[in-house]
C-alpha cells in the first residue's frame, strides 16, 4: 500500500504543527507545511504577481493570507516529491481547496477544534526554537532552562505574528476563509474531528487511532 495522505486542519494555535511532527515520525511521512515554507522564503520577490505586497513577509506579519498563486505552487511541488505526507496549513480558502482536489487524494482529514480564548493564550505564549523549530509555551510547556531549547540548545524566540493584534486577525481570517473549508470536508469518508483542548498526549492518542484506522 502507498504511504498515507493526511490533511490536518484547525485554527491558528490548534496544535497542527505539534501533532504533525508526531504523525510524520510515527507514520514515516513527510511534513508539508506552508507556514514553515513561507517563513523560509519571507523575502521572496512576488512583485511580478501584481499582488498587494511585494514579499510574503508583509502578509504574514499582519496575519493575512499570502496570495493563492504563491502557496499553490509551494504545495504542488512539495506533494509531487512526497510519497506519504501530512499536509499542515493548506488549504485555507475554497480556491485552495479546489486546487488541492486536483493535486491529490486524501486518506484522513483531521480537524482540531479549540476555543478562541484558549487559542489566544497558546499563541501569545508560544516560543519557538530558532534552530530546530520545536514549540514551547511560557506556561503550558516550559523548557528546562529559560529561553533555551531542550532538544538542541538553540535560542527560543517569539514568532513575529504571535503578538495580540496579529493573532486576533489570524483568527478572524480563519473564521471567514478556512472554517467554510472544514465544513465542506465534514461529509468526506476520512473526516475525523478531534478535541484539540485535551493535553497534547491525549490529542495524539486520538490522532494515532484515527490514522491507523485508515491505513
Ligand atoms: P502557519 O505557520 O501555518 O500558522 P497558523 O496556521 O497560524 O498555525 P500555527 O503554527 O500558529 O499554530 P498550530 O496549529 O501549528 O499550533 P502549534 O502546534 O504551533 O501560518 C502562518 C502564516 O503564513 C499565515 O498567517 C499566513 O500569512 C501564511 N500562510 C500559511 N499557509 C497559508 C496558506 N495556505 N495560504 C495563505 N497564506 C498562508 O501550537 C501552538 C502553541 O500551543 C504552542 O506553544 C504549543 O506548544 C501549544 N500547544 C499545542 N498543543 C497543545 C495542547 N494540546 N495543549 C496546550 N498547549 C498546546
Amino acid at each position: 500500500m502507498t504511504a498515507v495522505h493526511v490533511l490536518i486542519l484547525g485554527p491558528p494555535g490548534a496544535g497542527k504543527g505539534t501533532q504533525s511532527s508526531r504523525i510524520a515520525e510515527r507514520f514515516d511521512v513527510e511534513h508539508v507545511t506552508t507556514g514553515d515554507a513561507l517563513r523560509g522564503n519571507k523575502d521572496m520577490d512576488i512583485s511580478d504577481m501584481d499582488t498587494e505586497y511585494d514579499t510574503p513577509r508583509e502578509y504574514m506579519e499582519a496575519g493575512d493570507l499570502v496570495p493563492d498563486a504563491v502557496v499553490n505552487a509551494i504545495v504542488e511541488e512539495a506533494l509531487q516529491s512526497a510519497d506519504g505526507y501530512v499536509l499542515d496549513g493548506y488549504p485555507r480558502n475554497m480556491e485552495q481547496a479546489d486546487e488541492l482536489t486536483d493535486m491529490t487524494d486524501l486518506d484522513v482529514i483531521l480537524s482540531l477544534s479549540v476555543s478562541r480564548d484558549e487559542l489566544v493564550d497558546r499563541l501569545t505564549g508560544r516560543r519557538v526554537c530558532d534552530d530546530c523549530g520545536t514549540n514551547f509555551h511560557v506556561e503550558f510547556d516550559q523548557p528546562e532552562d529559560d529561553g533555551i531549547c531542550d532538544d538542541c540548545g538553540g535560542e527560543l524566540i517569539q514568532r513575529e505574528d504571535d503578538n495580540e493584534a496579529s493573532v486576533n486577525n489570524r483568527l478572524d481570517v480563519f473564521d471567514d476563509n478556512t472554517a467554510p473549508v472544514i465544513d465542506q470536508y465534514r461529509d468526506d469518508e476520512g473526516f475525523v474531528e478531534v478535541d484539540g483542548e485535551q493535553t497534547p498526549d491525549e490529542v495524539w492518542a486520538d490522532i494515532e487511532a484515527a490514522v491507523e484506522n485508515r491505513t
